[in-house]
């Protein structure tokens, strides 16, 4: 199954290769009928720190205020073997093997569409990485939910970034990573708020709380871990993230991680929790459901991916024989690459089927 999530990420790939030519075609739609995954919370709740600590490296522009100011697709690829490298979807031909330089590209695509202020836009950011360590998934990050506009911002800015983050959300085929800070209370949180109004059932929401080093002394988040105080269907997981000293101090990754699994497992509250909080255990389990709502959906995208053919053949006779590099050899890539696809659904439709049938 593991092949299911890096085949669809490879089909998201193919319609963003589309660029501005998407529009016209029908695979804008089919890009929102691939699942994803979307973290959501307020400003400063953890989002990019949630999303490294899953990724296991650093490469996102994090800390106080908005600094997450377009949406962020983040595709992550495993590979077996060799070194880690990203690419992004507006430099197709760059790798990028030094992550620093990563987290500089993103600021400085951010400000090329927003200018150097602190506006918002909601044109996203295309990133892919290819490493030995990721499990495969697709995840956003996107801007913080926010309650007043800041210098530079036009009033408009809250309601902009909410409308931003529903379009994310509110597609069925999203899976909702709502984040929350423990050291604030639950009823505030405005992942929750904007969550419960897309998801009411939490059906597709995980509860991620983070900050749990922060609260007040005496205090502690056992009864939201144990989903005493708000139930979703998915169990709460808690996480600690590296603080903003830690950041400053240049604290890696696995040093992070392990610490973060030492406070769960020492800390006399959580210990028997301990198994099922933190972030590696956060990217397994978003991993396991991203596999198994792709698998619920091979019946779907395989029509419409049937469609999107049927679509693309027209359009490309209306243009004619195609050659390499304009549009219709754009489209005639594409086209191919659904016909793979359809393909390989196929042969994973015959697998799932009761009884063993073939279709
Ligand atoms: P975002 O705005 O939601 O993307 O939040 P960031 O990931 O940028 O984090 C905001 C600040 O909170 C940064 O300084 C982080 O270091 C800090 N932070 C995030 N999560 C934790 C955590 O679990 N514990 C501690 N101590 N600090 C955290
Ligand atoms: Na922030
Ligand atoms: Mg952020």
């Amino acid at each position: 199954m593991e092949n299911l999530i890096s085949l669809v990420n490879r089909l998201q790939r193919a319609c963003t290769a589309l660029g501005d030519h998407g529009e016209e075609s029908a695979l804008p739609t089919l890009w929102d009928a691939l699942p994803s995954i979307a973290v959501v919370g307020g400003q400063s709740s953890g989002k990019s720190s949630v999303l490294e600590s899953i990724v296991g490296k650093d490469f996102l522009p994090r800390g106080s205020g908005i600094v997450t100011r377009r949406p962020l697709v983040l595709q992550l690829h495993r590979i077996d073997e060799g070194r880690e490298y990203a690419e992004f979807g507006h430099l197709p031909r760059k790798r990028f093997t030094d992550f620093a330089a990563v987290r500089k590209e993103i600021s400085d695509e951010t400000d090329r569409e927003t200018g150097h202020s602190r506006q918002i836009s909601t044109v996203p950011i295309y990133l892919s990485i290819y490493s030995p360590y990721v499990v495969n998934l697709t995840l956003v990050d996107l801007p913080g939910l926010t309650k007043v506009a800041v210098d530079g911002q036009p009033e408009s800015v809250v309601m902009d970034i909410e409308n931003m983050v529903r379009s994310y959300i509110e597609k069925p085929n999203c899976i909702i990573l709502a984040i929350s800070p423990a050291n604030q209370d639950l009823a505030t949180s405005d992942a929750i708020k904007i969550s419960r109004e897309v998801d009411p059932k939490g059906e597709r929401t995980f509860g991620v709380l983070t900050k749990i080093d922060l609260m007040d002394k005496g205090t502690d988040a056992v009864d939201i871990l144990e989903g005493k105080a708000y139930r979703l269907q998915f169990p709460w997981i808690g996480v600690v993230n590296r603080s903003q000293q830690d950041i400053n101090k240049n604290v890696d990754m696995i040093a992070a991680r392990h610490r973060e699994r030492e406070y769960f497992a020492q800390t006399p509250e959580y210990k028997h929790l301990g198994h099922r909080m933190g972030s590696e255990y956060l990217g397994k389990v978003l991993s396991k459901h991203l596999e198994s709502v792709i698998k619920s959906r091979i019946p779907g995208l395989q029509s419409l991916i049937s469609k999107t053919i049927i679509e693309l053949e027209s359009e490309l006779s209306r243009l004619g024989k195609p050659i390499a590099t304009d549009a219709g050899g754009k489209l005639y890539m594409i086209m191919e690459i659904c016909r793979i696809f359809d393909g390989i659904f196929k042969e994973h439709l015959d697998g799932v089927r009761p009884g063993g049938d073939k279709i």
